[in-house]
């Protein structure tokens, strides 16, 4: 009988648990001096029913963090005027350090526009054109926060990453493209593969660090993963679950988890795993724009 590689699960929950702590310590630093907590916007127009259940939790993590926490919610017909003038009132409000509108947006509003109109320096999404222009070119920026927790979790199993071979699987703006450049930032051989990659599979194959961000339930297979690889999967699916019950469902990431766990050298479960780095990492963005803003010297956690 041939014994399998035992695959480290990467502890996602935990590592977030301790970044979220360190982070608000720096904040109770940052209270101290200056006289104010950092402060976080979210905007949140519509009621999309995971939306208003993201936006709960990030108001209530930024208040367990010990910051100031502004919630607006806002009706679904709200026009895009209305939503431009709230971020520029937001822009202006010394009080806030960050701001977060919520995706996606009512089709009538466009989310290009309103991304554009926040204050870089504040965009704690790091979704503005400024902030991947100089995620880019090597210059400090505020960085996207699903792939910035991703490389934590990565760092957190192997540190000294120049020279490997990553392949991440998806180009969207938010995940894939600054995955992309945070890990050739880190200088590892960087191939970002799409919908339109020819032989996926061989592609993985090659990868000691495999980031699965497509949105596609399992699409990865165990024998798409290289022996000893570190594998982040970023997908949250929801699919029928049968065995549960008439009606039932479940979460599964982007990686046939079963099958990968059997070839990674580490790996990230669905649900525990990048999951709840992203609000971690939102909080761990607007203390550092609390800090670029305000000149006040405090340890942010960095990757
Ligand atoms: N919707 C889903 N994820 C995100 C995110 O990271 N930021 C924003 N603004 N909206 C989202």
């Amino acid at each position: 009988m041939t014994t399998l590689p035992t695959s480290r699960i990467i502890d996602g929950k935990a590592f977030a648990e301790g970044l979220r702590r360190r982070v608000a310590e720096a904040a109770a630093d940052f209270l101290s001096r200056s006289g104010r907590a950092p402060g976080l916007a979210v905007v949140l127009a519509g009621e999309d029913p995971a939306s208003s259940v993201y936006v709960r939790n990030k108001a209530q993590q930024t208040v367990e963090a010990g910051m100031a926490s502004f919630e607006h919610r806002l009706p679904a017909e709200t026009g895009e005027a209305e939503l431009l003038a709230l971020v520029a009132r937001l822009n202006a409000d010394d009080a806030v350090d960050g701001i977060l509108v919520q995706l996606p947006l009512p089709a009538h509003i466009d989310a290009q526009k309103v991304i554009e109109a926040i204050d870089p320096a504040k965009d704690v999404d790091g979704f503005h054109p400024e902030n991947a222009g100089r995620l880019m070119t090597g210059l400090p920026a505020l960085v996207p926060c699903t792939p910035l927790g991703c490389l934590m979790l990565i760092k957190s199993i192997e540190p000294a990453l120049a020279g490997l071979e990553a392949v991440v699987v998806g180009r969207s703006n938010i995940v894939g493209k600054p995955m992309a450049q945070l890990l050739l930032a880190e200088s590892c051989t960087v191939t970002v593969a799409h919908s339109k990659t020819r032989d996926l599979p061989a592609v993985c194959r090659r990868a000691d660090i495999l980031v699965a961000a497509v949105g596609r339930p399992q699409m990865v297979r165990g024998d798409w993963v290289k022996p000893g690889a570190i594998v982040i999967d970023v997908g949250i699916n929801r699919i029928p679950a049968p065995e549960r019950g008439e009606g039932k469902t479940r979460l599964v990431g982007d990686v046939a988890y079963d099958e990968a766990v059997q070839h990674a050298g580490a790996i990230t479960p669905v649900p525990g795993g990048v999951g709840p780095m992203t609000i971690a990492c939102l909080l761990r963005n607007t203390l550092a724009a609390a800090v670029a803003r305000t000149g006040v010297v405090v340890d942010v956690p960095s990757a």
